[in-house]
């Protein structure tokens, strides 16, 4: 019967197997008499990982931590009555020959050997690592928190227990963490164990596997474990940098600690909901809103709606509400389940569209508790909203609203704020504006917004304003905050508006390069600055075409000119016409239309000129329409 088990743990994913193997094999010759047992996540161990060890298990696809291996092999180790312990990873963090010798040097002294580390970074460099979290580790157990332990440093990937008969089993696997290990030593010294604390060496520039969300989710584990907050144990290491850190960088400890911060935040957006409002007249946006609904309506060939589902998958919320009203098929049609964004979606019909508050109303049984976004769905901007979520989560803010200057704030809902800088009221349309911030659709609320609702009256328009709700809540001496946008931002209401977010969404086409288009383009035409041309698209007969620009699918563009901030549908035949800043949708025809600018037509329509219209002209046609110029 051998004395002495060897505990190797490993995570093994395709880029650390010949580390582990190389390991595996250098434990091997270290502990030549050892029982040697493999606990294994992940892939599954290699031939020459085998071939070295007396045992492998494999218990489960992911890591689960390091205290379930452990108490694994602690529970092995018991049955089986093994007198000596080793715990050891099985990556190259550690020499297995300088282990092999400090079980040696100590067998007889100590009950236990739980090295100290030679060489440590306090929070870590550059990202976060599993090093971090023993370093963190190392920190908690020196700063004297509640639990801490006067060893002078922990080495959770390796140590060495003798007679592990003495341990009785904690439940050291602790939910999802290193934690386990704390757990196993924080046992030995209730035991009262003697324990060792040599020091030990760590190899180098060691691959160790870690995502920073594990990394994470660990400090978490240890916050709890220890009842104390990283903060705490921050600014304890601060204090007195020596004591914790060798060789360690202490700018480095703000940089850990925000991040931990954003990770909380960003879990807690999780958490949020987002209501989408895509109900509505848009009496604004006729002819093209009797037939197609103006949250769907195509921009740079991709329809609104799609552009605001990307920007709240970014922010990491995953339910999404939609309001749906009129055309409510073609919302269906346009963002199905969600899916395509990984968002789940939910459709809530609003009966009649009484306005934005009472769209809020609608969505109560939807939105429940949560904290939620609100996004009017006409609404474009570029800027990314997430931070403008963790602002507001952090704070004590009722609501929060986006802020954007204009030109001409008499035009709009505007925020009138006080010699703090803070919100104290809301005007709308205000004949002499106190500021030029307008209040844009992009919302945040708590769900004491429902109250507020509730003390609102329908306007002079007959709607329930989301702005009078706001109001009330500052009525109530609650605080809503804001965030002022820097970057472009477009409420797409009508026509005008329309055509400027379409152009904006042009801007950001990428430059497809020199020959992208060569196939599509013959040789009589020309294609300068960002196009993108769709598939089956043809550029002949002496064509110009200037970008930005976006030309669907199948288009034939003949003896036309094409200027810029154009979108043009998908087959859309264009001969001897010329269209500039204007955007048609699908199976659109022009012929002989010429100097058409600032123009929308509608799918399925046809414009036909006399080739002889020398002003520019400005259409709007609806779906289906057939136009003569003279
Ligand atoms: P608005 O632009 O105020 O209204 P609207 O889209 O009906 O347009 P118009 O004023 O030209 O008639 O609405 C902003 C957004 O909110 C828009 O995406 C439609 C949506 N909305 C609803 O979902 N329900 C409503 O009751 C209202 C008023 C708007």
């Amino acid at each position: 019967m051998q004395d002495v088990l060897v505990g190797i743990r490993t995570y093994l994913v395709e880029n650390n197997l010949e580390e582990c193997e190389e390991q595996v094999s250098e434990i091997r010759r270290a502990f030549p008499e050892a029982r040697l047992l493999l606990v294994n996540c992940g892939l599954d161990p290699t031939k020459r990982m085998t071939a070295s060890v007396d045992e492998a298990i494999t218990y489960s696809p992911r890591p689960t931590g390091l205290g379930e291996p452990t108490k694994m092999i602690l529970d092995y180790a018991r049955e089986k009555g093994f007198k000596e312990l080793v715990v050891i990873d099985g990556d190259q963090q550690h020499y297995a020959e300088e282990i092999a010798r400090l079980a040696r040097e100590e067998r007889g002294r100590a009950d236990a050997v739980v090295p100290e580390r030679k060489k440590r970074f306090l929070f870590a460099r550059g990202r976060l690592d599993g090093k971090t979290i023993e370093d963190l580790m190392n920190a908690f157990l020196r700063s004297g928190v509640k639990g801490g332990t006067t060893i002078p440093d922990l080495t959770p990937g390796a140590y060495v227990i003798y007679q592990p008969s003495k341990l009785h089993g904690k439940n050291l696997t602790a939910e999802n963490s290193w934690v386990g290990d704390l757990l196993l030593v924080q046992e030995m010294l209730e035991k009262k164990m003697k324990i060792a604390s040599p020091r030990i060496g760590v190899r180098p520039n060691v691959y160790a596997i870690s995502s920073e969300n594990l990394v994470f989710k660990a400090i978490e584990q240890m916050e709890r474990f220890y009842a104390a907050k990283l903060d705490e144990i921050a600014s304890k290491v601060k204090e007195n940098p020596y004591d914790y850190l060798y060789g360690g960088n202490l700018g480095l400890i703000d940089d850990v600690l925000d991040a931990y911060r954003d990770y909380q935040y960003k879990k807690k957006i999780v958490k949020m909901k987002a209501l989408v409002l895509a109900g509505g007249k848009g009496t604004r946006f006729k002819p093209f809103t009797n037939t197609i609904q103006k949250q769907v309506f195509p921009l740079a060939n991709k329809p609104l709606l799609h552009f605001i589902m990307e920007k709240i998958a970014r922010t990491g919320i995953t339910e999404v509400g939609v309001i749906v009203g009129p055309n409510k098929d073609q919302i269906r049609d346009c963002l199905k389940d969600g899916s395509n964004w990984n968002l789940n979606v939910t459709y809530i019909e609003q009966d009649n569209p009484a306005g934005l508050a009472h769209a809020v109303l609608c969505a109560k049984q939807f939105l429940g508790e949560s904290p939620f976004l609100m996004y009017l769905g006409d609404n474009l901007l570029h800027e990314d909203v997430t931070n403008f979520l963790l602002d507001f989560l952090n704070s004590k803010a009722a609501a929060s609203i986006m802020l954007a200057r204009v030109k001409e704030p008499q035009k709009f809902g505007i925020a009138e704020l006080d010699e703090n800088g803070r919100i104290k009221r809301l005007l709308e349309k205000p004949k002499n504006p106190p500021t030029n911030l307008a209040i844009i659709g992009v919302y945040a609320f708590h769900n004491e917004v429902f109250n507020a609702i509730s003390r609102i009256k329908p306007s002079a328009r007959g709607e329930l304003e989301i702005t009078d709700a706001i109001q009330k809540l500052l009525e109530a001496g609650r605080p809503v905050d804001y965030r002022v946008i820097s970057d472009w931002w477009e409420d797409t209401g009508n026509s005008a508006s329309m055509l400027d977010a379409n152009a904006r969404l042009l801007d950001e086409l990428k430059d497809a390069g020199s020959d992208a288009h060569e196939k599509q383009v013959d040789a009589t035409s020309v294609v300068k600055g960002r196009v993108s041309l769709g598939a089956g698209a043809a550029i002949r007969n002496g064509s110009t075409v200037i970008g930005p620009a976006a030309i669907g699918e199948n288009c034939i563009i003949d003896g036309s000119f094409i200027g810029p901030y154009t979108t043009l549908g998908n087959n859309n035949k264009v001969s001897s016409s010329q269209i500039t800043y204007s955007l048609t949708l699908d199976n659109v025809v022009l012929e002989n239309a010429k100097q058409l600018v600032f123009s929308i037509i509608g799918k399925n329509s046809r414009v036909t000129g006399t080739g002889k219209h020398e002003e520019n002209a400005v259409l709007m046609i609806g779906d289906d329409t057939q136009i003569k110029m003279t």
